[in-house]
């Protein structure tokens, strides 16, 4: 039995070489996250976030290794899982009141159209857009349709809710009311939340625990930053926290240096049991390296 909520054990991707080898996006990579947690991930392009991302969604398989959510082995996709794609991934035939309730069908597939509709609408209504029900995605704009991809993702009541650089294509503006929005809903419904991000800042408002994922191939999940910063945090008075530029020096300096020399510089790195730390004044302090108890057995047979 575990506390965790989901449990990425000792994971594997290899892609076939050109010399008829096999490439390894990353090996035996070890992550978990308890209910109602917002975990980012952050690491250089290519290190193979996305393909976490997929693994999760079920949408990829690992070469080895094991997810678990909900004590269920990941077999595939599921409604349980929603994914918050950075191109929309909309029905463009569709507007947006069918395409919420399209995946609203999906999950009670004997609801009546009323309550479909009703349901859909309740979502709508909850990322603002109300009053574009009957608009089709071409006749919106980018923050629009991202908020329709939220309101469909929320809708289902998904477990996890995985996002893939959601916000990335967005202009500042937008994009910082939609980060207060996906905030304020995951606090007030408690939903599992698991995020890929190239923005530190972006990292800093949302997440509890920050990933850190050092450059592929070979990537290694370097360490785990907690969020030292309090929960009612606002996005505008981020940065007048005294705890914020040691977070975020920290996160950068990673980045910047640390992602790509980690192998080299540090010696014993067990993925298993990876360091939590917590940067605040002074050094960050190492909260734990944890005991990673398996709770499944790994699926051993290479894909
Ligand atoms: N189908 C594939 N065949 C071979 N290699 C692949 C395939 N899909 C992904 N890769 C490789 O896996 C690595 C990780 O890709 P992934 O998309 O997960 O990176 P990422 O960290 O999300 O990058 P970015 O920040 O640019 O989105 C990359 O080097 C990529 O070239
Ligand atoms: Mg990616």
């Amino acid at each position: 039995m575990t506390d965790k909520f989901i449990s990425i054990e000792g994971i594997a991707r290899r892609y076939p070489g050109a010399d008829g080898g096999r490439i390894s996006v990353f090996e035996n990579l070890w992550l978990s996250m308890s209910r109602g947690e917002f975990g980012c991930v952050i690491g250089h392009s290519g290190c193979g976030k996305t393909t976490v991302l997929n693994i999760l969604a079920g949408l990829d398989e690992p070469s080895e290794g094991a997810v678990i959510v909900d004590g269920q082995a990941i077999e595939g996709t599921s409604l349980d899982r929603a994914v918050i794609f950075q191109s929309h991934a909309l029905l463009p035939w569709r507007t947006v009141l069918g395409n919420v309730s399209y995946a609203v069908t999906s999950k009670w597939r004997k609801w009546d159209r009323a309550r479909v509709k009703a349901h859909a609408q309740k979502f709508i209504d909850l990322v603002g857009l109300t009053g574009s029900e009957h608009k089709r995605p071409s006749e919106l704009s980018g923050g629009m349709k991202q908020r329709v991809g939220i309101a469909r993702a929320l809708s289902i009541s998904p477990k996890i809710m995985l996002m893939d650089e959601p916000f990335s294509a967005l202009d500042a503006l937008t994009r910082g009311t939609l980060q207060d929005e996906v905030r304020r809903i995951c606090l007030e419904t408690g939903q599992t939340a698991f995020m890929i991000t190239h923005d530190v800042d972006e990292a800093i408002y949302l997440a509890d625990k920050i990933f850190l994922m050092t450059n592929g191939p070979g990537a290694v999940l370097a360490e785990i930053v907690e969020n030292p910063l309090p929960k009612d945090r606002g996005r505008i008075d981020l940065h007048r926290h005294p705890y914020y530029y040691a977070l975020r020096n920290h996160i950068v300096d990673f980045l910047v240096s640390r992602s790509k020399n980690f192998a080299a510089t540090v010696a014993n790195h067990d993925p298993r049991n990876v360091p939590t730390v917590r940067p605040g004044l002074g050094d960050p302090t190492i909260v734990s390296t944890p005991k990673v108890v398996e709770t499944h057995p790994a699926q051993t047979a290479a894909r």
